[in-house]
């Protein structure tokens, strides 16, 4: 018998199925095959949450969560932060491979270029209430930008994938700007084409009567940093929502707007913000013990802590930790990362984090970073949405082209009743609401 196959024996009926075994995994519909008779729809696998289920082949981002290691199409991500530009790494996330300097220049030529958003999009912005969460306006912008380019439905087409793909880059940074501008009641500023990508979106946010905008290198180094760390992460929650939406052939648009409201989500790209939140509540280190009491009590959760697939330290939030010396520099040091070093010490010590391989994860320093940059905690996940968009994009473009991708579509285990009679108007009794919120 083959070595690579997997025998099972059904003891319902006592049959025995030898499965093959490729990269390490069985397909689930060769348990089909196993019923109980001809009536039997046959074997199913049951994996709420997609615990231990794969379902794509990727060549883009490798995680090995056992040992801390994040690769972007095989390179380290601790070589890629050091040496490249976020423009640079989006090129080897979508092609593959790292660009050489003309493609590099015209790659960056055009993502620069389809930074402009319609008049049309803004006056859709400004619709917004002034209290408007940015994920919200982000969210519903990216949505909205479906009816300004319909041709965008044309997902079999490469060339026609590519112009969107430039044009989600290009104008996620103006998107995060105009939504921040809008929050704090300032005018819109339109992007500068003779700035970098960071220096562009550090541009649109914060420049005010200055003929020209300068950011600061340092800054603008360290957010094209944080860009790289959080252009993909292969199958987490927004990137399988992205994949999901965009199997039925949504545009990229909605697909990306449905990747974006996932990543907003507070177990997700969402924890950014309340990590600045828990540690506004702690308020100083003295506090974190009486904390961390709290959260092994089962009272709250240590936002930035965690991780479905690492279960060591984070490589990213080590390369934050870094860029955040950086930062700090410039910026005068943010008290909160004392609070946050202090978390992470004795937290690192205790059993119940040591037990449960609870480390820190990209989104417990991001934030600290941010806010010494001048971000506002409401920002944070935004700034996650722009680099993030570009792994999405990588991965709806290689499932699009990948022809075992079929529409997402999940099995369900029905728990409910069955073939009831119906019910006439008067012999009906008032629903049990309690019993209906299960
Ligand atoms: N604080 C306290 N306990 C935690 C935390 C945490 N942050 N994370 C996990 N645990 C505990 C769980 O309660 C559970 O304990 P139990 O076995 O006693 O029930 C155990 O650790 C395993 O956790 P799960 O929730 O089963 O792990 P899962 O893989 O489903 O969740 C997640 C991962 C959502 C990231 C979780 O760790 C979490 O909620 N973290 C806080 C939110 C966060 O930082 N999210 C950002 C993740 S990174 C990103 O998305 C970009």
């Amino acid at each position: 018998m083959a070595q690579d196959t997997l025998t099972i024996t059904d003891n319902r009926t006592n049959r025995t199925y030898t499965l093959p075994i490729e990269n390490g995994t069985i397909r689930a519909m060769d348990l089909r095959q196993m019923k109980t008779g001809p009536e039997d729809f046959g074997l199913m696998t049951y994996d709420p949450a997609f615990m231990n289920t794969a379902a794509c082949r990727s060549s883009i981002t490798f995680i090995d969560g056992e040992r801390g290691i994040l690769e972007y199409r095989g390179y380290p991500i601790e070589v890629l932060a050091e040496h490249c530009t976020f423009l640079e790494v989006a090129y080897l996330l979508l092609f593959g491979e790292l660009p050489d300097e003309p493609e590099l220049k015209s790659w960056t030529n055009e993502i620069t270029h389809h930074s402009m958003l319609q008049e049309a999009t803004k006056k859709f912005m400004e619709g917004f209430r002034y209290d408007a969460h940015p994920m919200a306006m982000l969210v519903s912008t990216v949505a909205a930008l479906s009816a300004v380019y319909p041709g965008a439905k044309e997902v079999h087409d490469p060339a026609n994938r590519l112009l969107q793909i430039k044009r989600l880059i290009g104008k996620m940074p103006s998107i995060a700007a105009m939504s921040y501008r809008h929050n704090v009641g300032f005018p819109y500023v339109y992007p500068d084409n003779d700035l970098s990508y960071t220096e562009n979106f550090m541009n649109m946010l914060w420049k005010m009567v200055e003929p020209k905008y300068v950011a600061n290198p340092v800054l603008a180094r360290a957010l094209d940093i944080l860009f790289i760390l959080h252009a993909d992460h292969e199958q987490n929650c927004s990137t399988s929502a992205m994949r999901s939406v965009g199997s039925s052939y949504a545009d990229p648009y909605l697909a990306t707007a449905a990747a974006a409201a996932a990543l907003s989500g507070s177990l997700h790209g969402g924890a950014n913000e309340q990590v600045l939140k828990m540690l506004d509540e702690i308020g100083s280190k003295e506090n974190v013990p009486a904390y961390l009491k709290k959260v092994r009590e089962g009272h709250v959760k240590l936002m930035g802590f965690g991780h479905r697939v690492y279960k060591n330290y984070d490589p990213r939030a080590k390369i934050i930790k870094w860029a955040a010396e950086q930062v700090f520099e410039v910026t005068g040091r943010n008290p909160k990362l004392d609070i946050g070093l202090e978390l992470e010490r004795i937290a690192l010590e205790d059993d119940y984090f040591v037990s449960r391989k609870l480390y820190p994860n990209v989104d417990f320093y991001s934030g600290i970073i941010y806010q010494a940059m001048g971000f506002k905690p409401e920002m944070f996940t935004a700034l996650f949405a722009i680099p993030r968009t570009v792994g999405w994009l990588a991965q709806w473009q290689e499932m699009i082209v990948d022809p075992e991708q079929k529409i997402s579509r999940p099995r369900q285990i029905y728990t409910g009743q069955r073939a009831r009679r119906f019910l006439p108007m008067e012999e009906r009794q008032a629903a049990d609401v309690a019993k209906m919120d299960r």
